[in-house]
């Protein structure tokens, strides 16, 4: 392990994944954080799928523990982050992954209800606040921090889906709201803004409502500028990594897209 962050106490909301033939950005986060020396608390609400994210980081010989918890409940969110106290100490990285759109139901502004509308709320804005809310005073008793959040370049794009695209928007706004607030406490937020990636989350809700796999990755890799294929999950992992680490000590409110130059060639 070269130990990019070494000891680092770690929660990775959303650490499973949906099931399916790629690695998904939460997992390979939590991965990646581990096998960089931190200890990680692996959170999602599937048990399940963060029990086999921990069983990887430990065949790879490294910490961690997985918890289930659904950010939608605030009790349940506090005791994860609990768990991170004490189980390593403190609470140095919050990363916060857990979003989600054609599997809440989202829809275009004319077509959604508001039951959806709050759904989608709850657990790609929400969720996030909450989380932040707790991890941010066991921070400030370690001296500070490090938070990412998982917006989309859905924020920067004309996205059809309108639950995702606001919420997306949002998690910007939380970011640079925890960036500028709790900077003094030495607490560093960044969003990442991934654009069009290879993995289940993306891939499989296309193909269960009927596009054959081939033709779903091929329109996504033709409207990728930088090789002309998706990005996966390692990608985000990568650039998380680095803002999680101290080699991003005087780096917070960024929103750092992770697209294969989607955003800039207008194909985010
Ligand atoms: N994959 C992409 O193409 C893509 C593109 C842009 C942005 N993003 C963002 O990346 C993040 C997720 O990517 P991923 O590949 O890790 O997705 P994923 O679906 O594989 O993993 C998300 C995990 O969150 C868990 N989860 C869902 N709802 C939860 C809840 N209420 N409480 C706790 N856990 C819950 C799921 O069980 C799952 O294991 C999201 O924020 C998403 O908006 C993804």
């Amino acid at each position: 392990m070269s130990g990019r962050v070494d000891g680092k106490a770690a929660v990775v909301m959303g650490g499973g994944q949906t099931p399916g033939e790629t690695i998904g950005n939460g997992r390979a986060t939590a991965l990646l954080l581990a096998r960089e020396g931190a200890r990680v608390i692996v959170v999602d609400r599937e048990l399940e799928r963060a029990e086999e994210t921990v069983a990887t980081i430990r065949a790879e010989g490294g910490t961690g523990e997985a918890c289930a918890a659904d950010v939608r409940e605030e009790t349940q969110v506090r005791a994860a982050i609990g768990a991170c106290v004490e189980r390593f100490g403190g609470v140095d990285i919050l990363h916060n992954n857990v979003g989600a759109s054609l599997a809440l139901g989202d829809a275009p502004a004319t077509d959604l209800d508001v039951a959806t509308w709050d759904r989608i709320f709850e657990v790609n804005l929400r969720g996030m606040w909450l989380a932040c809310k707790w991890a941010i005073p066991a921070m400030r008793e370690r001296g500070g921090g490090s938070i990412v959040n998982i917006s989309s370049m859905a924020a920067r794009s004309a996205y059809p889906l309108v639950g995702y695209k606001t919420t997306k928007v949002a998690v910007i706004g939380l970011t640079e709201y925890v960036a500028a607030q709790h900077a003094r406490d030495g607490i560093r937020a960044n969003a990442i803004l991934p654009g069009l990636m290879n993995t289940p989350m993306a891939i499989e809700p296309r193909v269960a409502a009927g596009t054959p796999r081939a033709q779903v990755i091929a329109q996504r890799d033709a409207n990728v500028p930088l090789g002309r294929k998706m990005g996966t999950g390692w990608d985000v992992a990568y650039a998380a990594l680095f803002l999680h680490s101290d080699e991003a000590r005087f780096i917070s409110g960024v929103s750092l897209p992770v697209d294969g130059a989607g955003g800039v060639a207008g194909r985010g």
